[in-house]
Parts: C-alpha cells; structure tokens; sequence
C-alpha cells in the first residue's frame, strides 16, 4: 500500500513500498528521498522524569529478586554464563575423574559398591546440570542444612532450573547436590573430590610459602632502638603490607587456576613489598586507611576479637594465618575466629580437614624436598606456633551450616540469627575472597558507585551489625563501592580491559560502619 509523507522540501511523493519514489503525477523522481522528518509533538504529555526501578525497595527484595538485577546462566553477557555453561561441568567431569581414581585404589567389595553408587549420582547430576534440568530438593542425609535449602527452593526457585535461577543460588546448588552424591553413602560421607588439588597448590606454592615463613618464624619484636613514634609507625606499615598479602592470597583459588603454571602461580603470589606498593594501585575500593583506624584502637579498647569467615584453602588459608599471628602477636587482637566450611564447597574452600591438614603438613610433611634446613625448620616453626594458638583457645575454628547454604548474607540475620548475634560481637569480621563478596551484595548488577554499606544491606544496617571488611580480588560481574566515580571507572576499564572483573587483578578492601553495640531483637 502506497503511503503519503511529508519530505523535508514540501514536495508530495509516494512510496510505493518496493523502494521506489514516484512523484504525484507519475514521472519518477529526480532527486534522493528524504533524509529527515521533523514532527511537532506539542500536543502530547510533557515528558516524565523517569526513575529506574532499581534498587528494588527492601519489602520487594528476596531470593529471586535482589535489590539490583540479579545475574542468570542464560545471561550471556556474564560470567554466570560460562561459568553455569562450561565452568560447572568441568569442575564435575574433574570431581569424577578423581573419584574413580580413588575407586581404583580399593580393596573392599562393601567400599567399592557404595562408591560405584555415588559415581552414579555424579552421572546424574552432570546430566542434570548439562540438560538443564530443574532444581529439585535436596535429600534429607541429616546435614544441618537441608531444611534451610529446602525451604528456600520452595518458597522462591519452585520450577527454576540451572539456567534461569540467580547465578549464585544455581551456582551454590550444584556443590550442595555434589555433597549429596556422597552424603547419603555409607562409607564416603565425607569423601573431598577437591582434597587432592587442594593439598596440590600449596605444595606448588613453594617460593611465597618460605618468602613469609622466613621473615615471620621468629616471634615478632619491634626493635628497641626505635622511639614509640616510630613503634607505631611501623606497627601501621606492617598492617597494611600484611593486608595486602591476605588480600592477594586470594587471588589463587583453584576454581579458576585449574590450567595455571607454577610460573604464572607464583607470579601471582609474589609477597615482596615494591610488589606490593604496586598493586595497591589495583585496589578499586581502596579502606585501606580506614581499617587500620579501626584496628589500631582495639588493643586498648575491648582486648580485639576479629573474625575471619574463611574461603580458600592450601596458600590463601597459609596468608591468612600470617596475618592472625601478627594480629595476635601485636595484641591488637586477643582472640581470633575463623570460619570454615562444612563440606566441600567451590572447590578450593577451608574444610576441617584442610585447616588440620595445613597446619600438620607444616610441622610434620615432607612436602618440599628440595628446600633448605633453614626453610624447613621456619615453618615447622610457624606450625607449632599456630597450633598452640588454637590449643590455647586464642584461634578457634568454627563451621556453622549458614555458609553452605544458597541464602544471602542479606538473609544471615534472619536465616541464621544466632550466627549473627555470635558475628555481632566481634570487633571486626573478615569476609574473604569473591563468592563471599558475591553473598554480601546479593550478587546483582549494582552500579559500581553504590557504597558497600548500602550493597550489603542488613549486614551494615540491622541492629548488632559487626564492622565488616570483604578482602576480595574481583573475579566476577559484582563490582560496588568504587566511590562517586566508580561507574566512570568501570565504563572505562569495561571499554579498555574486557575481563578485568573475572582476572583476578583487581581488588577490593571495603569496609563497612557496621552498627555494634546496639541491641539486637528477633521476631
Ligand atoms: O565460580 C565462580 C566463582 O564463584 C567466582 O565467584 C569466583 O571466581 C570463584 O568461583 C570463587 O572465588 P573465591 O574462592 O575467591 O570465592
Ligand atoms: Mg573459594
């Protein structure tokens, strides 16, 4: 159908549809058609000022639908996308790998059965995740956490599957079903496919692992020429470098370092101090300052205990143990809490077992045959002197079923109120590493300005909040608390280094207000 419009010289054409312009009385056109048409909308509403919808209001927030939009598998813009798509089944074909090696290792009829049977629930899962089945309950096999998960996929993920359930729950799932293939077993309840790696990259991080124990065997003293000026100065130096080295500790987790060389792994946990000063550069959210001001004052003020809510274990699990020593040498903390994981989780997470197996493998292993006395001799050291501290009560190493669970930590208050109320009396809790960052702000495409303390929600803004510091190095899309410039710089780097949320090379040191002291009332 022929249609008239109004050229930009007030000639009358027609369009007849197959791109040809005849004038009215039928001679074709001379000139090209019309590059513009203005149109007077004077008559219409005014224009609105518009407010995205984000964030979602407190009341409208839940699992689901978290305060910004959250990050799905079929999102192929994220790395939720690669990681659901390519990343999971991987790490599972590897998880399957190891199991039968281990079943090639038996004896026993009995042992060899239940573990043929849990293979078999691993080939269920894989095909679970590659088809993309939807996410059924979890198997009652009396873990703490079952009804936690159970309530939580039915009140929100009812008919979700992998793909289009947030990220971080489907992501969470799959190693809660990877537990279940041995859970429910009888001899393999507590099998680790991960153990193996774990132990691995800890005896391949040789160089960092004797750069630290060389330099922090002896008990720390500060030297007695120095005034008490320079006391405290350099008591704040070495704060910051050894945050620094607990920060970048985690920049090593196995999920991601699975092909890495030991060159690459070592040019990553380089600890000297010029080193260093450089990669402050790389801290996006930079507390750093403000940390030490929040610390420096608690020797005198409660004594200091600081919790660390633990991720990865073998070299970070190591940096993070050198930074409590000095915490605990120093005073500034008495006591110190580190929070593990029940079981297997995100590969390369802190178990029971690995916290022992480090601490052990230090004081008695042979891992290292090609090390010094000298070298040897310091982390047997190191060993011994942490394995005190955990004898006398001042580490402790707790595991509560919350941190293996698909929940928030928007919800710990709620799901998990006497884990909170036991957070809330800590001076200071350390959230280490990316996934733990990734539950503090609801994982979601927050734009990279908003400050931490909105981002983490309740856990900055609910009655007995603890001060709150995430050590993290980015590794996924969540990017927040780059101050007010913080989009500009993510536009940036987005425009100049495609993947610098998912490298590793950057970080973070956010710290919240936290709301201590203040009584806290559950419903
Ligand atoms: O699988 C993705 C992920 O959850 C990312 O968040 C991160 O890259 C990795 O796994 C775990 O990192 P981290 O050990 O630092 O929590
Ligand atoms: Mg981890």
């Amino acid at each position: 159908m022929a249609e008239a419009a109004l050229a930009t010289n007030g000639t009358k054409h027609i369009d007849n549809s197959d791109g040809a312009i005849a004038q009215a009385n039928g001679s074709p056109a001379t000139y090209s058609a019309p590059s513009r048409v203005t149109l007077h909308l004077g008559h219409l509403p005014s224009k609105k000022d518009i407010k995205a919808p984000w964030p979602r209001t407190p009341s409208r927030v839940d699992p689901n639908n978290p305060p910004w939009p959250a990050y799905r598998g079929y999102h192929e813009y994220s790395f939720a996308h690669a990681t659901m798509g390519v990343r999971l089944p991987t790490i599972l074909g590897k998880a399957i790998d190891d199991t039968s090696r281990t079943l090639n290792e038996q004896s026993a009829e009995d042992k060899i059965v239940d573990l043929v049977e849990s293979l078999e629930r691993m080939d269920t899962l894989m095909a679970d995740l590659s088809g993309n089945a939807k996410l059924r309950p979890i198997i009652d096999d009396g873990e703490g956490d079952v009804a936690l998960w159970n309530k939580e996929i039915a009140k929100y993920f009812q008919g979700k599957d992998f793909m289009n359930a947030p990220w971080l729950f489907a992501e969470a799932y799959k190693y809660r079903r990877l537990h279940e293939c041995f859970s429910v077993s009888k001899y393999w309840k507590d099998y680790d496919v991960f153990y193996r790696q774990k132990c691995d990259t800890f005896s391949r991080s040789t160089d960092a692992v004797f750069e630290l124990s060389m330099r922090f065997a002896e008990p720390f003293k500060q030297s007695e020429n120095m005034s008490d000026k320079e006391k405290a100065e350099n008591e704040r130096l070495m704060f910051l470098e050894l945050t620094q080295v607990c920060l970048w500790g985690n920049s090593t987790d196995l999920s991601l370092l699975i092909n890495m060389t030991e060159e690459q792994i070592k040019s990553l946990q380089s600890t000297g101090g010029d080193h260093l000063a450089a990669t402050e550069k790389n801290i996006l959210g930079n507390h750093l300052n403000q940390l030490w001001e929040t610390v420096k004052v608690l020797r005198e003020k409660t004594g200091g205990r600081i919790d660390f809510v633990l991720d990865n274990a073998g070299f970070e699990l190591y940096c993070d143990f050198v930074y409590a020593d000095f915490l605990i040498q120093t005073g500034l903390a008495k006591q110190i809490r580190f929070h593990g994981k029940r079981y297997p989780w995100f590969v390369s997470d802190v178990t029971r077992k690995d916290w022992d197996w480090l601490l052990n493998t230090m004081v008695y292993g042979h891992l290292f045959p090609k090390a010094s006395e000298a070298e040897r001799e310091s982390l047997r050291r190191l060993g011994a002197r942490w394995k005190q501290y955990e004898k006398d009560g001042r580490w402790q190493y707790e595991q509560h079923p919350f941190w293996c669970t698909g929940y928030t930590f928007w919800d710990l208050h709620s799901e998990a109120p006497d884990l909170f109320l036991h957070l809330s009396r800590s001076d200071l809790v350390y959230f280490k590493g990316d996934l733990n960052h990734r539950k503090l702000t609801y994982d979601c495409a927050a734009p990279a300005s908003v400050p931490f303390d909105i981002s983490i929600g309740p856990m900055a803004s609910a009655a007995g909040a603890p001060k709150i510091c995430s050590l993290r190095t980015i590794k996924s899309d969540v990017v927040v608390g780059l101050g007010d410039d913080g989009d500009a710089i993510a536009e940036r780097l987005d425009k100049e280094e495609p993947g610098w949320k998912i490298s590793g090379k950057y970080a973070v040191v956010l710290l919240s207000e936290g709301r201590p002291g203040e009584k806290v009332r559950f419903a």
